[in-house]
């Protein structure tokens, strides 16, 4: 009935593909000798992955690296604990240190106030923004290290992000007005966060049209925030993974297909710099695992 060669649609040439890898990426990290470097992205497309993978390898090249992250999720955290040299691991409880947070401000700020304005300062904490805050003062706190070690931050999804962007470009526009006219020298978190020499954002996505969209659209938002990513990293990748291990199933190597596309116009039209990483058969959980995401088979 049909003339169509099927076979031929469902099983696409070999894969030819020369991308660069995680190691890659990381080898330029590492150059600079110390830095923050923030994860964003997505939830689901592997930024905490892929911290502690970037966390690992700079470790692994015997540079002093801390790793943290404020995902509630943090099997990976446990997973690395103490197991590499070189290699310190935080969590930050966001439910813990909000609660701290509520308490300081209460105390100094609600000193002053009669029972209403009292009142009208617990309400202000109860919103969503108050975490935010709270949760960036814990992690200015290691972003203070980085001007001497490395610091991998794993954030929350996309929408945390761009909250906690705001709380941090709110922060930094006080601290300018208090400093107006006196004449200091001064840092905000913000600015250390759009200094290039001190920060690198990776962007997480995955070689799919929707997250690869999701994905400029968020480099979109920093960069009105003044933050230019550095890199993008595009995770899961099956036609990575096809180049060391031959993929057999017409879905799969569809797929692999199916991303080269996208992997092209992250590299062409989205990204100054990208890296490829494979869909491991395991889930990528320990070193050795963490490891294995820093070579793509391209390389
Ligand atoms: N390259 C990969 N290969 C296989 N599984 C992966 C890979 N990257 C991440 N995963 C798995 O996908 C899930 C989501 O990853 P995770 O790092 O928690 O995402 P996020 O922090 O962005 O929400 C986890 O179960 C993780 O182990
Ligand atoms: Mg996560």
């Amino acid at each position: 009935m049909t003339t169509v060669p099927r076979k031929a649609a469902l099983t696409p040439e070999v894969i030819q593909l020369d991308a660069p890898s995680l190691s890659q990426l990381v080898d330029e990290i590492a150059a600079d000798g110390h830095g923050l470097v923030m994860l964003m992205g997505k939830g689901g497309v592997g930024k905490t992955t892929l911290a502690a993978a970037v966390a690992v390898q700079l470790a692994h090249r015997g540079l002093s690296v801390h790793l943290t992250t404020s995902d509630p999720a943090a099997h990976l955290v446990e997973t690395l604990h103490g197991t590499l040299e070189h290699l310190t691991v935080s969590r930050i409880d966001p439910h813990e240190v909000t609660e701290r947070y509520r308490a300081q401000v209460l105390e100094s700020k609600g000193a002053t106030l009669d029972a209403q304005g009292r009142a009208l300062l617990e309400e202000d904490l109860r919103s969503p923004c108050t975490e935010e805050i709270a949760v960036f003062q814990a992690f200015s706190r290691v972003i203070r290290e980085a001007g001497k070690k490395f610091v991998v931050m794993d954030t929350a999804p996309t929408g945390h992000t761009l909250l906690l962007l705001d709380a941090t470009g709110a922060y930094h526009r006080d601290i300018a007005r208090q400093m107006e006219g006196a004449n200091l020298h001064f840092t905000t978190p913000m600015m250390q966060l759009q200094d290039p020499t001190q920060t690198k954002v990776l962007l997480v996505t995955l070689a799919e049209t929707t997250p690869v969209l999701e994905a400029a659209n968020l480099q979109a938002d920093l960069r009105r925030a003044g933050i230019e990513p550095w890199a993008w990293i595009i995770n899961n990748s099956v036609a990575a993974a096809s180049l060391t291990a031959p993929v057999t199933s017409p879905l799969l190597r569809q797929r692999a297909h199916n991303e080269l596309r996208e992997i092209e116009s992250v590299a062409t039209r989205h990204a100054r710099r990208y890296a490829l990483v494979p869909l491991l058969q395991d889930e990528p959980v320990g070193v050795d695992r963490l490891l294995q995401l820093a070579a793509n088979g391209a390389t």
